[in-house]
């Protein structure tokens, strides 16, 4: 069982294939955190919860005063704010006394299989077979609250999850201020902490530093997940690498203000606490209401950061994106917007897919500039009726005619936005997000909806699903070009304005929810301005996500590389541009570590280019099953390297093999042998392009040579922007 409890110990041990995670029930009801690593088979771990005798200022409980105990130093399970604990809270709980001390012990559990959705939030799934959970129910005596802590334990995945909730049982209302995730101490302070940072066009690049006394962290108020930070932490050992050592991932199922903070403690321990970000959040809970927060995933990795993503990808791939095309090859694409941006019109449209069909490329896609009277993005967000100037004859006919043409028909939104230009917003400007009496900010000419509000979502749900249920489009694009500012609702009273940037994010999910369910044929694709929104919440409802608006392919290597920490590659929106500093066929090879389209005129690609294409989407369509399914091993890191970015895909049962160098900047002397990962040292592999036959133990100890030979082999790879792909495949 992955989940025992222990009644004479007062033990709780979870499980997986290769971890273990314990909590104890320490005197008077204290819930203490013995360990999490690697897994073992003994429970005698009370002996680590120690941490020395202590002076008169860390506080006890006076009625364990025979024991060195204070909550100041001990591994708490899931720390609370003023009541003998200084480091970092994961619970602040304002009662009725006014006072914000809080204080949760140990009442009851549960065990059982399966896992429980987490209600109005994404969250992964699991059958009774895949998981099993444990509810912690502890119960803060002055507030009345009761605080369910939830863990499910993925076995086979080396995965867990953690979410809690918070119920009010007393008869006044409380003020949370704090509902954190997770929480979690561990005992020493050698650890790397590596994140994704970056900013508009520049998203998801990977960052490592030790960790120092004090509180470092990242986080996100701008009301998106944003493209500054990721929902993603990492602490790793200090001698890990990225295939060695101790890992520990954890990533936020949530797409709003989120805080990922570690400390190191007096004593050199780390507290690591993660979930809604505390500033600018507060709920008022009136008795009986519960409160949920997110979910927590969590990865043990005995293998580095690389063992630690394919456990992401694994898990991701399977127990977190969802519907008709989780398993499913998608469509090859292309997507009007780096093509014609807002000059466009329905026969342009119809000449791309005619153009693009006869290089194999399967739907078009019409992104911003179709609806109201926009021609540039200066207005008309809000109004989702076609610019029939613009589409002569509807979007029924244009999609026929792109439907004749061999084409499906994809389509673009931004439902969260209003312009003050629009018809909309003259008819109702108290729908978007604003604070009385305070100038609301602009950003990309537009104001945000107050996705807080039934109604606002309620009238965009109609208007858009009047243009889907009468029109035949297979995907839509769901864009979100803004940040949050001046966060409070007309509709909620003042006690209740600081709900507002989760009831949106809450709104934002419902709209989602229910175009998910009346729509389930459509393939979503999330973006916000390229990859603003790039994380496990959006995943929930979009098996893709537009990755950048930076389709350098050089540039791309490291947002891609970046992004693979924890997203699986089959999730990611990654598109062959008119980016011409880089050769198309590295565009294209770059873009293959995805989900793979087209963002260009294919009107104007010279014969010689066209013939390229077609063998791109060729290459597209034989190896997508190794690259959507198999695993990913990062071979040499763009941020790490000068000269070469490598990464291949290993299918499961390691009979095939995909490899892509990248040259991002020429050597002076180009000599390379890379060494490969992941496959079988026993069986003997064949190079599809060579012929040549090598043991995977060979590949793997002494590498393949890819110096440029004297008749011209590798030659074009080891130029600036040059790449090279190449298969292997277990012979018979
Ligand atoms: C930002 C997206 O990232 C682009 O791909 C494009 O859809 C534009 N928005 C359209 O406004």
């Amino acid at each position: 069982m992955p989940i025992s409890f222990d009644q004479a110990s007062g033990l709780f041990k979870l499980d997986t294939k290769n971890s273990t995670y314990m909590i104890e029930i320490y005197r008077e009801g204290y819930l203490l955190h013995p360990y999490y690593g690697g897994y073992i088979p003994d429970e005698n771990v009370k002996d680590l919860c120690y941490r020395g005798t202590f002076a008169s200022f860390s506080p006890q409980n006076p009625r364990i005063l025979d024991e060195p105990f204070s909550p100041d130093l001990a591994p708490m399970e899931y720390s609370c704010n003023g009541t003998g604990d200084y480091r970092l809270s994961a619970l602040q709980v304002r009662g009725s006394g006014g006072d914000a001390s809080t204080d949760i012990r140990y009442v009851s559990h549960k065990i059982y299989r399966g896992k429980p959705a987490l209600t109005g939030l994404p969250a992964t799934y699991a059958g009774e077979e895949e998981a099993q959970t444990l509810e912690l129910l502890t119960r803060d005596a002055v507030t009345g609250v009761y605080v369910t802590l939830l863990y499910t334990v993925f076995e086979e995945l080396g995965a867990m999850t953690r979410s809690v909730v918070v119920e009010n049982r007393s008869q006044e209302p409380v003020d949370l201020e704090r509902v954190y995730s997770c929480c979690v101490d561990f005992p020493g302070m050698d650890y790397k902490m590596t994140h994704l940072y970056g900013q508009w066009f520049k998203e998801r690049t990977v960052a490592t530093r030790r960790l120092e006394h004090g509180i470092q962290s990242i986080a996100s108020k701008r009301g998106a997940s944003s493209h500054n930070h990721n929902p993603f932490l990492c602490l790793s050992s200090l001698n890990s690498t990225e295939e060695s050592g101790e890992a520990f991932g954890f990533n936020f199922v949530y797409s709003g203000n989120f805080d990922l903070s570690v400390e190191v403690d007096q004593r050199g321990t780390t507290r690591l606490i993660g979930g809604i970000n505390a500033t600018d959040f507060g709920w008022r809970l009136e008795p009986g209401e519960s409160f949920t927060a997110p979910e927590m995933v969590m990865v043990y990795s005995s293998q580095g950061l690389g063992g630690m993503s394919r456990t992401f990808h694994k898990l991701y791939s399977s127990h977190l994106i969802r519907g008709k095309w989780k398993d499913v090859k998608r469509p090859v694409l292309i997507n009007s917007w780096e093509a014609a941006f807002f000059d466009f019109d329905d026969d342009k449209l119809v000449e791309f897919a005619e153009e693009a069909a006869k290089l194999g490329i399967e739907m078009l896609v019409m992104d911003d500039g179709w609806f109201g009277k926009r021609n540039l993005d200066n207005c008309s967000l809000g109004d989702w009726y076609v610019n029939e100037g613009k589409l002569k004859g509807g979007l029924s006919s244009l999609i026929e005619r792109v439907n004749r043409a061999g084409l499906k028909f994809g389509i673009w939104y931004e439902p969260e936005m209003i312009s003050p230009d629009s018809d909309l917003y003259r008819a109702h400007p108290d729908w978007c997000l604003q604070v009385r009496g305070r100038e609301k900010s602009i950003a990309r000419t537009q104001y945000v909806l107050d996705m807080s509000r039934q109604d606002v979502r309620d009238n965009i749900f109609r208007q858009m699903s009047e243009v889907l249920s009468k029109n035949h489009v297979e995907y839509l694009k769901w864009d979100f070009n803004r940040n949050l500012t001046e966060v409070g609702s007309l509709l909620l009273p003042p006690e209740r304005q600081k709900e507002v940037f989760h009831r949106f994010i809450l709104g934002t999910y419902d709209l989602m929810d229910r175009f998910t369910r009346a729509f389930p044929e459509i393939l979503f694709e999330n973006c916000s301005g390229g990859g603003g929104r790039f994380d496990p919440g959006m995943l929930y409802y979009s098996p893709q996500i537009w990755c950048s608006d930076n389709t350098d392919a050089i540039e791309r290597l490291t947002i891609q590389f970046g992004t693979s920490l924890c997203y699986p590659v089959s999730t990611f929106g990654a598109h062959v541009a008119h980016r011409p500093r880089t050769p198309l066929s590295t565009r294209g090879n770059v873009a293959l570590c995805g989900t793979f389209g087209y963002e260009l005129d294919p009107r104007k690609l010279t014969e010689k280019e066209k013939e390229l294409v077609k063998k791109q989407i060729a290459d597209f369509n034989r190896y997508n099953d190794v690259i959507q399914r198999g695993d990913l091993y990062r071979l040499i890191t763009p941020t790490e390297n000068p000269f070469h970015c490598a990464w291949e895909f290993v299918s499961s049962d390691r009979r095939e093999a995909l490899l892509t160098v990248v040259t991002m900047r020429q050597r002076e002397t180009p000599f390379l042998i890379l060494r490969l990962r992941g496959l079988d040292p026993e069986k003997y592999y064949r190079d599809a392009e060579t012929g040549e036959i090598y043991s995977g133990a060979l590949l793997m100890n002494a590498g393949i040579n890819l110096t440029p030979r004297p008749d011209g082999a590798y030659e074009e790879a080891a130029l600036d922007g040059g790449s090279l792909v190449k298969y292997f495949t277990v012979q018979q």
